[in-house]
């Protein structure tokens, strides 16, 4: 079939682009690059680079492919910076989901897989399951609840297939390691690497499953199927075992044979405490499977992660700094070597 992936040159969009170009689909990637890489780009994948927020550049991809099913994973999947990027965070997910879907409903789509977050639970007590309300607590995750509900709302309307997948802290191979405002795993390997302070938020108590990009993708991958009964479906799909960000941290140092000096910030506004899945769902349906689980990821990350080497950090200013930002998104911007724990909030 012939399937539309955007953000195909990010961490998990270019594992399933290639995983459905391998399965045989006629694939087209678009992504325009902010977070991606065109070295991620990898198998019988058709790569355009296009920014979803421009209407007309997306319709013309989406017009000329036709897609049959469009995988939706463009986004600036920064959680945590949201509250301090919300233009930017609401114009490449909220706004860019529509300029996409507008075209692809007009094109005839069968179905779309909307890659959602684990986001959209907030601070429920865990672990979450699909049956919960929606209960956002951050710009992010508000984006998310959006686009599910526009994503229910037009299929409704304009009668195309739907699938919800709700991934939870997934981490591995081409997930970047340049970004300091997302994904713990690869900015511990990178300050690692760099030989930098491993900052911590809060006490380091909070909990999360991480998923190995191993584990995860042949879920991620099912989720596109044409197949009658995940029609109309959220799914969450994760780790089934929470572990504490002290222990991955520790886990991460002794990969690396590392002692890295751990700093203990405050809280960052808005993180929630512990945020963890069910995963009977995504089993029954989707056939998710814990074959790897975190240590053997951390592992496998660690080879890749050591062989790029380390990474300089990318230099993107926050829309509004405030003195709720954690200092070590302030300054520079870097949150490299220079922004040190003991510097004072500002
Ligand atoms: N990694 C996780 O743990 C996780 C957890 C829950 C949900 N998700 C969701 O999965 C999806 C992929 O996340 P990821 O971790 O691979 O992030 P990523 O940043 O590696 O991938 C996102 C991609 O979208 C691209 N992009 C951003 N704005 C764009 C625009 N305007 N036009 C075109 N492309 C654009 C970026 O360049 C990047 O390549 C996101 O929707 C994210 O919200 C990820």
């Amino acid at each position: 079939m012939r399937v539309l992936v955007t953000g195909a040159a990010g961490f998990i969009g270019s594992h399933v682009a290639e995983g459905l170009a391998g399965a045989g689909h006629e694939v087209v990637g678009i992504d325009d690059l902010s977070g991606g890489t065109r070295e991620n780009i990898v198998g019988n994948v058709k790569f355009c680079k296009v920014d979803v927020r421009d209407a007309e550049a997306t319709e013309r991809v989406v017009k000329d492919h036709e897609p049959e099913v469009l995988c939706h994973l463009a986004a600036n999947a920064r959680e945590g910076a949201s509250q301090f990027q919300p233009r930017d965070v609401c114009g490449r997910n909220l706004m860019g989901y529509a300029s996409v879907l507008v075209p692809a409903i007009q094109a005839g789509v069968k179905k779309v897989v909307l890659y959602s977050s684990m986001a959209v639970y907030g601070d429920q007590e865990p672990p979450f399951d699909e049956t919960m309300p929606r209960e956002p607590v951050d710009v992010y995750a508000v984006n998310k609840v959006a686009m599910e509900e526009i994503t229910e709302i037009l299929a409704d309307v304009h009668e195309f297939g739907y699938t919800i997948v709700r991934p939870h802290n997934v981490f591995g191979e081409r997930q970047s390691l340049r970004d300091h405002y997302r994904n713990v795993v690869g900015i511990f390997m990178n300050r690692i690497m760099r030989g930098e302070p491993l900052f911590i938020y809060g006490d380091g108590e909070q909990k999360r499953a991480f998923s190995y990009i191993g584990d995860s993708l042949p879920a991620l991958l099912r989720a596109a199927e044409l197949r009658p009964e995940l029609d109309g479906e959220i799914v969450n799909v994760g780790g089934k075992h929470p572990v504490s960000i002290n222990e991955l941290a520790r886990m991460v140092a002794a990969e690396f044979e590392a002692e890295p000096e751990l700093v203990y910030l405050p809280d960052r506004p808005r993180e929630v405490k512990y945020a963890y899945c069910t995963w009977e769902k995504s089993e029954a349906l989707l056939g998710y499977e814990e074959r790897l689980g975190l240590e053997e990821g951390v592992r496998r990350m660690a080879e890749w992660a050591r062989k790029l080497g380390p990474q300089p950090w990318t230099d993107e200013r926050l829309e509004l700094p405030s003195k709720k930002a954690p200092h070590i998104w302030l300054g520079n911007g870097s949150g490299g070597s220079d922004s040190r724990g003991e510097r004072e909030q500002p």
